[in-house]
């Protein structure tokens, strides 16, 4: 391992210690290296503008982060055990090419600020794919509800209730992708502060330029305290998780509902064939795998929020237990956001089966429009609601799944959907 950037002479380190605290930490540092070294840039920046290094020695740190970044994404170098974490790669890195200049890039900061600024610079990207991939689904469920709508029988308790339609399920899924991507948008708002600056976490005896870094990387404001910029780790990676596993929870209905509709019993619905699997045993088989992982894609994200909520009964200030929130917010948003990515080809492509929808619709699910048909015309309601429930399984003389929808006419009470206010609702997120 190259130098430890901590080592006291006389101190041995002890192998098995040292595997305990490196964990798979430097390998979890990849995801964030690129981030890591734009912030680096905007602290060397920073340090040139208040004189603590000077302009040249500036540009050529720059120089050589920017070879970095190159020589990482191509592969030619490699973040592994080498080193204690990404942090010191980069230090290493930049002394071995630069001497002074690259003992110097650490003046002023702390690998606690260095990573708190990688992970809120990730996460607003990720937070920013969060919104792309639920505006996305919405504009599919949307323009699929502005199809001919087909009768669906509507559902509570998984008992048939009401005439529902394909229409109303996507109008349904729409709504729900715009709340999602409208969370993604308000969570990516408040977690765009700047910590970088803060240090160790109560800030350092310079005149730092933080409203310079801000802007450099492109942060709305900057985090004021330094004891909060600690205080908020765990934090903002929770609120994330947040705002992700409430787009996956409502994915996880609509997978629920797919993988009923594609049962022989119910028979609604057919998969493009991509997006099933096959028995090893059963060769009659056609599996709805992929539905069955998007639904369990919530599980992977509550597991994710679950353990850093756990890790954050913390004291003030940096604790070496705020490490493993790493692991689980890269996890965590990763597998989430690679389930909502195939979600809108999914539902463009899924096919209805109008026949067997239409023969699930039977004439008592007519029965809640005939009790109010005739509360409407002066009865009271919970009389005609008697009179309904007797007669139940005559309630569909002279009804049709197309009438019973047409009549469903108060504002956003369903069959009218709504297609026009939903897409400006979206169009108003675009972007
Ligand atoms: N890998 C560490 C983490 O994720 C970086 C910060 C280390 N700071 C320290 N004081 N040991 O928390």
């Amino acid at each position: 391992m190259s130098d430890l950037l901590w080592q006291k002479a006389g101190v041995e380190t002890d192998a098995r210690i040292m595997r305990f605290l490196a964990g798979n930490d430097v390998l979890l540092d990849r995801e964030f290296f690129l981030h890591d070294i734009t912030a680096s840039k905007a602290h060397v920046e920073g340090l040139a503008r208040i004189g603590v290094i000077s302009t040249d020695e500036a540009a050529a740190l720059e120089r050589e982060l920017d070879t970095l970044a190159q020589d990482f994404r191509s592969g030619a170098f490699v973040l592994d055990e080498r080193y204690e974490d990404g942090h010191s790669a980069i230090e290493a890195r930049l002394t071995e090419r630069l001497g002074d200049a690259g003992r110097r890039v650490h003046t002023g900061r702390s690998r606690n600020d260095q990573v708190l600024v990688a992970t809120r610079l990730w996460l607003k990207e990720k937070l920013d794919a969060l919104a792309t991939h639920c505006r996305a689904i919405a504009a599919v469920c949307l323009e699929r509800a502005a199809q001919p709508a087909l009768p669906l029988p509507g559902y509570t308790h998984l008992q048939r209730a009401v005439v529902s339609s394909t229409a109303m399920w996507f109008a349904g899924f729409a709504e729900a992708f715009i709340d999602n991507a409208l969370r993604a948008r308000q969570t990516l708002g408040w977690i765009d502060a700047n910590p970088l600056g803060t240090a160790a976490g109560y800030g350092v005896n310079l005149p730092l330029d933080r409203e310079y870094t801000t802007t450099a990387l492109g942060f709305a404001r900057m985090q004021l305290s330094p004891i909060y910029a600690q205080l908020s780790r765990g934090k903002f990676e929770l609120a994330a998780l947040e705002a992700l596993a409430s787009a996956l929870l409502d994915l996880r209905r609509l997978a629920w509902d797919l993988s009923l509709f594609t049962t022989a019993e119910f028979g609604f619905v057919s998969l493009p064939p991509e997006y099933t699997t096959g028995s090893s045993i059963m060769p009659n088989k056609r599996n709805p795998d992929v539905v069955e992982l998007l639904r369990a894609s919530y599980a992977t994200v509550a597991a994710a929020r679950c353990e850093i909520e756990q890790l954050l009964s913390l004291p003030t200030g940096y604790q070496r237990d705020l490490q493993f929130s790493k692991g689980s917010i890269f996890h965590g948003m990763t597998h989430g956001l690679a389930a909502l990515e195939l979600a809108p080809d999914l539902l463009a492509r899924m096919h209805w089966n109008q026949p067997a929808m239409r023969a699930a619709i039977e004439p008592a699910m007519y029965a809640t429009d005939v009790a109010i048909e005739q509360a409407a015309a002066g009865v009271p309601f919970r009389d005609a609601y008697r009179a309904a429930a007797a007669a139940a399984a005559s309630a569909g003389e002279g009804r049709t799944p197309e009438r019973s929808l047409a009549e469903r006419v108060s504002p956003g009470g369903g069959a009218d959907v709504r297609l026009e206010e939903l897409a400006s609702r979206l169009a108003s997120l675009t972007g």
